[in-house]
């Protein structure tokens, strides 16, 4: 597979990961360990803007560099972990957008540079994101277990709780002398 599909494939596996989310689910950050699920979506996408798609588009908005990068040191200064959770703002349709922006450019470049710089950042930003796609899912699974609801993640996976033996059953075997 080339690295434009992948990109796209992968970049579409992290939406398809939130799609049963509702847009409260997004927001929240129950425990520092953590990350609201549009803070992945944000972040991920920041990292392709910052090491690959600012030197040729415009950057999306200049205040995501702060809120989006996490451990960077050499990209500045950015908010603190345990403050994800508040971020009411921007919204989960605006971080959308934000993906949407950076995957277009990202698309249009994979299409036209053949740089090996270039793409073997994009690889690792592919592997970045697969990161955070398993993040997101204990993070989800965290937000979603935690509520005492119990909200399901989705409904359409007809998950049933398999059968368990409670009962203690003898074992037949033998009489005689064992060693
Ligand atoms: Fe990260």
């Amino acid at each position: 597979m080339n690295l434009l599909n992948k990109f796209r494939e992968i970049r579409q596996q992290t939406e398809y990961i939130c799609s049963p989310l509702k847009i409260e689910d997004y927001v929240v950050q129950p425990i520092v360990d953590v990350s609201p699920p549009k803070w992945h979506l944000g972040h991920t996408t920041w990292f392709f803007e910052t090491f690959v798609l600012k030197k040729f588009k415009e950057i999306f908005n200049p205040d995501f560099q702060y809120i989006f990068n996490s451990y960077y040191e050499t990209e500045g200064e950015r908010i603190l972990r345990t403050d994800r959770g508040n971020l009411s703002r921007p919204t989960v349709t605006e971080v959308y957008e934000y993906r949407k922006y950076v995957n277009e450019g990202m698309e249009l470049l994979l299409e036209e540079n053949n740089d090996p710089e270039i793409l073997s950042i994009v690889e690792l930003g592919l592997n970045h994101e697969q990161q955070h796609q398993e993040l997101l899912l204990t993070d989800i699974k965290y937000i979603l277990g935690n509520n005492p609801l119990f909200p399901v993640y989705d409904i359409n996976a007809n998950f049933e709780y398999p059968d368990e033996n409670t009962y203690g059953n003898f074992i037949h075997f033998a009489e005689g002398i064992m060693k």
